[in-house]
C-alpha cells in the first residue's frame, strides 16, 4: 500500500471548496507520457494554479501503472524545483470497476472517478457507494457520474446525450457519499463534438455550437447547493490546431468544440473541475506534424517532442489564465 500522502500529493476536497467559493475551476489534464506531464506542471507552476493530473485506464495500460505513480511523485518534486509548490492531485479518470479504483487507491492515487453512468441507476448507486466506502477509509476523494455524454469514452460510444436528471442528484449524492458529481449538459468526449451542420453562424461567420444546458446545471445547483460539479468533454478544439494538422498531411474532420466563453461561465458556477484531454492531443500532433514537414531530415525525437511540449505548455497556461480562472489560486 502506497499512500498518496507519502508522494506529496493532495486529494481534491479543499481545492474544490476553494474553487466554488472563488468562482473558478481546477484544470484536470490527462497525461500518458513525460512531455505532457512536464508541460502540465511547468504551465501550472508558472501560472500558480492547482492541478489535477488525470490517468485513464488506457493511460495505465500505455505507460505502466508503476511508472505513472513515480512520474506523479516526480511531478511534485519537479514543481518544487521550478520554484513554487502547487497542490497536485493524482486522479483516476473513468474508473469502471471497484477493483480498478481500489488498485489506484492502493498505489498512490489521491482521487478516483467511478463511472457507473452507463449502468442502471440502482447499480450505479451501489457501485459508487462501494468505491466511496473504501476510498474514504484512505482519505481519497471520489467522483461519480449521472447522465451520459455523447461521444467516445474508451471503447464505449454514445450517439446522443442523456442529460443528467436534476431529480436524481440529491438521492445519488446522499446515498453514495461521493465528493463530486460529473454531469451531462451537452459536452462530449473527443475532437468531434459538433459537426458544422449542428451549428449556427455568428455575425462574423464563425460557427457557433448549440449552447450547453445551463438551465439543467442551475437546477442541479438548486438541489445540491455548494456541491462540487465536474464537466467532462470540455476541450475547445482550437481551429488553428485542426488547420495545422490538416495542412501538414492530417485528415481531421471539421469539428467544433466547447466555446471558451461557455467554459468561463461554467467555471464561475459550482463547476469546479473541468476535464481537458483532446486539446492537448491536438496541440501536440499539430506541432509534431509541423516540425516533421519543415525539417524532414530531423530524426532526434527531442527536436519534435520538445517543440510539442512548448506548445502544450502555452495551451495549458492559456486555459488556467483565460478560461478556468485557476491562475494565481495555488
Ligand atoms: O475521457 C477519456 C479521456 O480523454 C481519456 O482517453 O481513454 O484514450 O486515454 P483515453
Ligand atoms: P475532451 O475529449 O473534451 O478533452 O474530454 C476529456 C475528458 O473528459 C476526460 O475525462
Ligand atoms: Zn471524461
Amino acid at each position: 500500500m502506497v499512500s498518496y500522502k507519502e508522494l506529496g500529493l493532495v486529494n481534491s476536497k479543499e481545492l474544490f471548496k476553494k474553487a466554488i467559493e472563488g468562482k473558478y475551476a481546477i484544470p484536470a489534464y490527462n497525461f500518458n507520457n513525460m512531455e505532457q506531464l512536464q508541460a502540465i506542471i511547468s504551465a501550472c507552476v508558472e501560472t500558480k494554479s492547482p492541478v489535477i493530473l488525470q490517468v485513464s485506464s488506457g493511460a495505465r495500460k500505455y505507460a505502466n501503472q508503476t511508472l505513472l505513480r513515480y512520474m506523479a511523485q516526480g511531478a511534485v518534486q519537479y514543481a518544487k524545483e521550478l520554484g513554487y509548490e502547487i497542490p497536485i492531485v493524482l486522479h483516476l479518470d473513468h474508473g469502471d470497476s471497484f477493483e480498478l479504483c481500489k488498485d489506484c487507491i492502493d498505489n498512490g492515487f489521491s482521487s478516483v472517478m467511478i463511472d457507473g453512468s452507463q449502468l442502471p441507476y440502482e447499480e450505479n448507486v451501489a457501485l459508487t457507494k462501494k468505491v466511496v466506502d473504501y476510498a474514504h477509509q484512505h482519505d481519497v476523494t471520489v467522483e461519480g457520474e449521472l447522465g451520459i455524454l455523447a461521444g467516445i469514452e474508451d471503447d464505449v460510444v454514445a450517439e446522443h446525450h442523456t442529460y443528467t436528471q436534476p431529480d436524481e442528484v440529491v438521492d445519488f449524492v446522499t446515498r453514495t457519499g461521493v465528493d463530486s458529481l460529473a454531469i451531462s449538459i451537452g459536452t462530449s468526449h473527443g475532437a468531434n463534438k459538433f459537426t458544422p451542420e449542428q451549428c449556427t453562424r455568428d455575425e462574423d461567420g464563425r460557427l457557433v455550437p448549440p449552447p450547453l444546458r445551463f438551465d439543467i446545471l442551475e437546477e442541479i445547483e438548486k438541489r445540491i447547493p455548494g456541491f462540487p460539479i465536474v464537466l467532462h468533454g470540455s476541450s475547445s478544439v482550437p481551429q488553428e490546431y485542426v488547420d495545422t494538422i490538416n495542412k501538414y498531411g492530417g485528415a481531421l474532420k471539421d469539428s467544433i468544440g466547447i466555446p471558451e466563453e461557455q467554459l468561463r461561465h461554467a467555471a464561475e458556477s459550482a463547476v469546479c473541475k473541468v476535464n481537458i484531454d483532446s486539446d492537448g492531443r491536438l496541440a501536440m500532433t499539430a506541432k509534431i506534424r509541423e516540425v516533421m514537414a519543415n525539417k524532414p531530415a530531423e530524426f532526434d525525437p527531442r527536436k519534435y517532442l520538445g517543440p510539442a511540449r512548448e506548445e502544450l505548455k502555452k495551451l495549458y497556461m492559456h486555459k488556467t489564465k483565460n478560461v478556468l480562472g485557476s491562475a494565481g489560486k495555488a
